[in-house]
């Protein structure tokens, strides 16, 4: 319960139409709560009417009373649309904020967050668990403020009739209490299981859909039906469970209130005889127990919504309350000058305990060319990481032009640089979108596309379809080759003006022609540019200023291509290799 304590910072905001939301249960309530005092008065007076006056002044008696009835009928319903307008409202408005407060808490996160969480927990806090929140915001505060109204006017309008009979009727309350809240708690406990399963059935429907080419090839498609149905099975045993509690909890309630009903007839009854009550009152007291049935039936409900509510308050919290592992030290500005440093850096992963960078120390210089190569696993890519700060080092320092790394203005540092990833991520978006992505401003020209496009040797490609630069990528639209998007993902660096330039072994699919005409561009477009190559294959490199050999994370070899050949080391090594295996083909 406490977890929803956070959305009280809502409740504020939305102060006026939490207020006017109350007010209008109040109203509506109040006329309803005149009902039954309408059709007591209504019955007493007809039969005071059939016996004392003539047929036609009883129709009119009744016309009235209907009349009246029928007004309040509709200034209750005309309240209790407004009370609805205002309540539901509000939880739709707060819904929209949380949405968006947690989708900015996923984007502040780092990448740590992301090893930790999966996505198909991460989809389901802003989706699901939202959705949860927002039922106890919207149906669920609004029946218990409609519960807490209705069951005060009631009373007050029953004692005035009859204060015993009142409170023979409400004898039973006490025992549905109890019971609700038994329950209740019983609901709680399964509906914790039924999102837990929830969860997990979502992770399994994402990774089949980003998955969906490799289980088609590898043929697992049954497979895949079978981990599903497996899930959906225990969802559906775990929910199953909780319909058979919430199934057998209306019954219970309307047992109850029938025995407050009995009670009314009978001992109000009784009370007539004594004349301590009038036929009317029985009937008026006949109503009011019905009226209360569905505010204490909903007791249950209301109970079981704010339960997971609370429940899936909590889980947002969580992530709310994370803060980034990584927050931007320093808001001044910073011109990168092109310097970087490491010095005996250490870095291992939390989640696999594997240390893939040991003591290493490198510089380069404003304008130079720096390259990795290595084995696969060999610490190039976290070598990235750690350069734009997505991960910090465990031990040792990283300077850039001479100040340290975690001091700096790290959002100006990464903007001043570019990035071409291992793994490339297109958006379901035109080309060129996909292109403008690395620009700083949103009004980059059609014409810088291109050239970028023609720098990273793609707009060749990009000419042949039929809609050039507007076609669209992604899940709808077309897909490109392996060497196609890592051309892209390269014109989309380029695109940024980068005054460090960094390439996560992005010539891996295409073949040495392509690479050395890529590379030629780059060499014509580099000014001043730093720029670290990552590469296992050394035609990508030979030509680099500094060549760094990385073996299991660690500095192996040092110097440029020709130092490295006459080393005859490891590099050596690799290098005739490679050149058997390009002789081969
Ligand atoms: N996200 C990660 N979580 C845990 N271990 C990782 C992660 N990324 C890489 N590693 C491990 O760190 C080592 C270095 O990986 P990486 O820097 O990607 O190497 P390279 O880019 O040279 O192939 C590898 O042993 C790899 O298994
Ligand atoms: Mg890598």
């Amino acid at each position: 319960m406490r977890s929803l304590g956070y959305l009280n910072k809502y409740f504020i905001k939305y102060k006026w139409r939490f207020f006017l939301g109350i007010l209008f249960t109040v109203v509506s309530n109040y006329f309803g709560s005149r009902m039954p005092v309408i059709v007591m008065d209504a019955v007493n007076g007809m039969k005071h009417e059939l016996y004392a006056s003539t047929l036609e002044s009883s129709l009119i008696l009744a016309l009235k009373i209907g009349g009246v009835y029928m007004l309040f009928s509709l200034i209750k319903g005309f309240f209790l649309f407004l009370m609805r307008q205002t309540i539901i409202i509000m939880s739709r408005l707060i819904e929209y904020d949380l949405k968006n407060e947690v989708f900015a808490q996923y984007q502040r996160m780092g990448f740590a967050f992301y090893q930790r969480n999966r996505i198909g927990d991460l989809m389901n806090r802003i989706s699901e668990d939202v959705s949860q929140v927002r039922s106890y915001l919207g149906p669920g505060i609004m029946y218990t403020i409609n519960l807490v109204v209705m069951f005060a006017l009631c009373i007050y309008q029953m004692v005035k009739i009859s204060p015993m009979l009142t409170l023979y009727v409400l004898i039973p309350l006490p025992l549905m209490s109890f019971m609700i809240y038994k329950v209740s708690s019983k609901m709680n406990a399964l509906s914790k299981n039924v999102q837990a399963e929830q969860s997990m059935m979502s992770t399994i429907v994402q990774e089949s859909f980003s998955g969906i080419r490799l289980i088609k090839a590898y043929n697992r498609a049954e497979e895949m039906n079978d981990k599903f149905t497996l899930s959906a099975e225990g969802y559906h045993k775990k929910t199953m469970r909780l319909v058979v509690v919430n199934a057998l909890f209306m019954p219970t309630i309307f047992f109850l209130i029938g025995l407050s009903t009995i009670l009314a007839i009978y001992i109000g009854g009784k009370m007539t005889y004594t004349g301590e009550l009038s036929i009317g009152g029985i009937v008026a007291f006949i109503f009011f127990v019905n009226n209360l049935t569905w505010p204490f039936a909903s007791i249950g409900w209301v109970t079981s919504i704010i339960q997971r509510a609370s429940a899936s308050q909590e889980r947002i919290n969580e992530f709310l309350n994370q803060p980034a592992e990584i927050i931007n030290p320093s808001l001044s500005a910073f011109n990168f000058q092109g310097k970087i440093e490491f010095k005996n850096v250490r870095y291992t992963y939390a989640d696999s305990n594997i240390t893939a960078i040991k003591d290493l120390s490198f510089t380069i210089n404003k304008g130079e060319t720096l390259a990795f190569v290595g084995k696969t696993g060999s610490g190039k890519s976290t070598i990235l990481r750690l350069i734009l700060r997505q991960v910090d080092p465990e031990v040792g320092e990283i300077y850039v032009d001479g100040a340290a790394l975690n001091t700096i203005n790290i959002d100006a540092f990464r903007d001043q640089s570019g990035i071409v990833p291992q793994e490339i991520t297109l958006f379901s978006d035109s080309i060129a979108n996909n292109i403008s992505f690395g620009a700083h401003s949103e009004d980059i020209t059609h014409e810088r596309i291109v050239d970028m496009a023609k720098l990273a040797h793609v707009d060749h490609n990009i000419q042949e379809f039929p809609e050039r630069y507007e076609t669209l990528l992604g899940e709808r639209g077309v897909n490109l080759s392996g060497g196609q998007k890592q051309r892209l993902s390269i014109a989309r660096a380029l695109v940024r003006e980068p005054k460090l330039l960094l390439l996560d072994d992005c010539f891996s699919a295409l073949d040495s022609e392509t690479e050395e005409i890529i590379l030629s561009n780059l060499k014509k477009v580099q000014k001043n540019r730093s720029t670290i190559i990552v590469s296992h294959r050394i035609s990508s490199l030979r030509n680099a200023d500094r060549i760094i050999v990385l073996d299991h994370g660690q500095l192996a070899e040092q110097g440029s291509h020709d130092e490295l050949i006459a080393l005859n080391g490891i590099y050596a090594e690799m290098y005739t290799a490679q050149l058997a295996e390009s002789k081969e083909k």
